[in-house]
């Protein structure tokens, strides 16, 4: 029986792996821990290995996992950033992944986001729990009629704009591949930097890749109108947090919506609430009263979740027996 070691599981990894692992030939052994140089050690004597957002698969961890005779890693997760796929690649390891689950349930964060700064909710929400039922400062805006700019037209980027165009938005798109559904619902594709420039609402649903890295820095901040709302349920490091904390204090950013941080590993998935949180940066974040910050739970649906247990199960089953796995679950540097 080929043995797997899950890493940065919680609870509830574990409670919607058991249902379908019961039918599985792979044996599961699940670590809170994350994978890093710390734990890799942990793999020793597994067949292959499961991983997360914030599990660090660099070269050193890589070489490593080889010399345990590891060459299966299997994401439970669409997106790749913390593995290094070129030297992957050069090791002879197989990297799989899960890249659809449920772009809906993305999407339907994204929107929340949108629809709790646009609608103040976190604001009534706190307010009414103490009686006060005054509305002065909780004016919001229509959704009807914004300009919204999405910058990756992927799964995630299609499943949101469809959502948009029943609030009766207006769709324009950045992206390198433009995909004819997007074109089919009356979405334009045109340069990011007029996008930047035409957007009321700006989001993000691109791959963090080098070109993308803090694809919002200073200078697109200061290219967007007055005002404009950034929506981020991607990746952190899409945007460089100093500038956009900049563009918040000078009312450059009117919202900022987050699920994702660039700094997020280590505080993220953790309970911190008895610690002290080390990260200024962050913390500055938090205390503005236009942000909203979620940690990292655009996928936690319990349809996405049965979703990627499924695909991941199957992944590795398939991997292990040396069967052939399906183009679109691997993961190739070219
Ligand atoms: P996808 O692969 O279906 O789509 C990504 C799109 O981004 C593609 O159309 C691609 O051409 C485009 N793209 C690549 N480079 C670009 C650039 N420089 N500018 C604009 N667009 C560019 O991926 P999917 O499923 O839509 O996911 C998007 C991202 O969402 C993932 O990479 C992942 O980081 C994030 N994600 C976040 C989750 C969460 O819980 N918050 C859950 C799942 C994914």
């Amino acid at each position: 029986m080929n043995k797997v070691a899950v890493f940065s599981s919680k609870k509830y990894d574990r409670i919607i792996a058991d249902s379908h692992i019961e039918s599985s030939p792979l044996a599961f052994t699940f670590f809170e821990s994350a994978l890093s140089e710390e734990t890799v050690h942990l793999a020793q004597g597994f067949d292959a290995i499961c991983i997360f957002v914030n599990d660090e698969a660099n070269r050193t961890i890589l070489e490593k996992l080889k010399s345990f005779n590891i060459t299966v890693i299997a994401l439970r997760c669409a997106g790749y950033n913390n593995v290094d796929i070129k030297a992957a690649d050069e090791l002879g390891f197989t990297i799989c992944r899960v890249p659809e689950y449920s772009p809906e349930a993305v999407a339907e964060h994204t929107v929340g986001l949108m629809l709790t700064l646009s609608r103040k909710f976190h604001k009534a929400y706190n307010r009414i729990r103490e009686g006060n039922f005054a509305l002065d400062g909780l004016m919001g805006f229509n959704l009807y009629q914004k300009t919204v700019g999405l910058i990756g037209t992927g799964n995630i980027g299609i499943a949101t704009l469809k959502i948009l165009k029943g609030f009766g938005c207006h769709i324009i798109c950045s992206d390198p591949v433009q995909n004819p559904e997007a074109i089919a619902l009356g979405a334009k594709y045109i340069d990011l930097n007029e996008l930047f420039q035409q957007s009321d609402i700006i989001s993000l649903h691109c791959p963090l890749l080098p070109p993308t890295y803090h694809i919002i820095d200073e200078s697109a901040v200061n290219n967007m109108k007055k005002g404009v709302m950034i929506i981020n349920t991607s990746r952190g490091a899409l945007i460089d947090t100093k500038a956009v904390t900049q563009g918040l204090k000078s009312g450059q950013i009117g919202y900022l919506g987050l699920d994702v941080y660039e700094l997020e590993s280590g505080l993220f998935f953790e309970d911190l609430s008895e610690e002290i949180i080390q990260d200024d940066v962050f913390q500055r974040l938090t205390a503005f009263n236009n942000v909203m910050i979620t940690g990292h739970q655009g996928f936690f649906t319990s349809e996405a979740l049965n979703t990627i247990a499924r695909t991941t199960i199957n992944n590795l089953q398939t991997l292990l027996s040396n069967q052939v796995l399906d183009d679109e679950f691997i993961i190739r540097s070219q």
